[in-house]
């Protein structure tokens, strides 16, 4: 037998992200987001999910000034995304539905009616915007803790303007704000400095979740590719994150 036939093909996937379980943070119901547009790009993302060794997801849509979402709606559309991914036969079961809620100019309104979806039941996951701060966001964080909300604050490493050696993370950290970095960001797809603070977050032992944030078909590509990145796989063999809590 040949022996270049025990080499690894690089178009093969390794399930690196077992460990991990749970998938908690995706844009995978149709249409309602800058996430996926169809069901069948849903249930090819989701897929890949499970090829790269993920067992469950979270679907997490925005909520925001700019996608004006309702709760019970995106929970009616995730029961026929389940539904779609049982008529094919994926074998990754859909465990929850959460929102990606930014912290912008309506945020404010949703503390006075609080309807929160949240990661696992239990976690409020909260986003900022990436291209600058807006004022009295930490404010408004401390509002929801203040509500007895848990808090989980999606992909700080993309967040320019926040300085990872300065005061405003260790501030979040201080109090309570639990912090989520994006499987991606670790092999570059945000660039080269996101990569940098992700990885440097991880290391300090400032995260407590992974998520792919998966959108669209071009995330599960790179999903696919990360899994042949041995920095990669060591640190998620190194490092604990709460996913298998989900
Ligand atoms: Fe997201």
């Amino acid at each position: 037998m040949a022996f270049g036939l025990f080499k690894k093909n690089k178009h093969e996937v390794e399930p690196i992200f077992a460990a991990l379980g749970t998938d908690m943070h995706c844009h995978l119901i149709p249409s309602v987001d800058d996430g996926s547009k169809s069901m069948e790009e849903s249930i090819e993302c989701l897929s890949t999910l499970k090829a790269v060794g993920y067992s469950k997801v979270i679907i997490t849509p925005h909520f925001a000034s700019r996608y004006r979402n309702d709760e019970e709606d995106i929970a009616r559309r995730f029961e026929e995304v389940k539904k779609a991914a049982n008529d094919e036969g994926l074998e990754i079961e859909l465990s929850g539905i959460a929102g990606e809620y930014r912290v912008d100019t309506i945020f404010k309104e949703r503390l006075e009616h609080p309807r929160f979806l949240k990661v696992g039941g239990k976690y409020v996951l909260v986003e900022y915007s990436i291209h600058q701060q807006m004022i009295g966001a930490e404010n408004l964080i401390f509002d929801l803790q203040m509500q007895n909300q848990e808090v989980i604050l999606a992909h700080p490493e993309r967040y320019p303007y926040i300085n990872i050696d300065g005061a405003q993370i260790e501030q979040l950290l201080n109090q309570g704000v639990l912090l989520q970095c994006n499987v991606l960001s670790l092999g570059g797809f945000y660039g080269e400095e996101a990569k940098r603070r992700a990885f440097t977050l991880i290391e300090r032992g400032w995260v407590s979740f992974l998520g792919t944030d998966t959108h669209n078909v071009l995330y599960a590509h790179a999903l696919r590719d990360l899994t042949h990145q041995k920095k990669v796989r060591k640190l998620l063999e190194k490092y604990e994150f709460k996913n298998k809590e989900l």
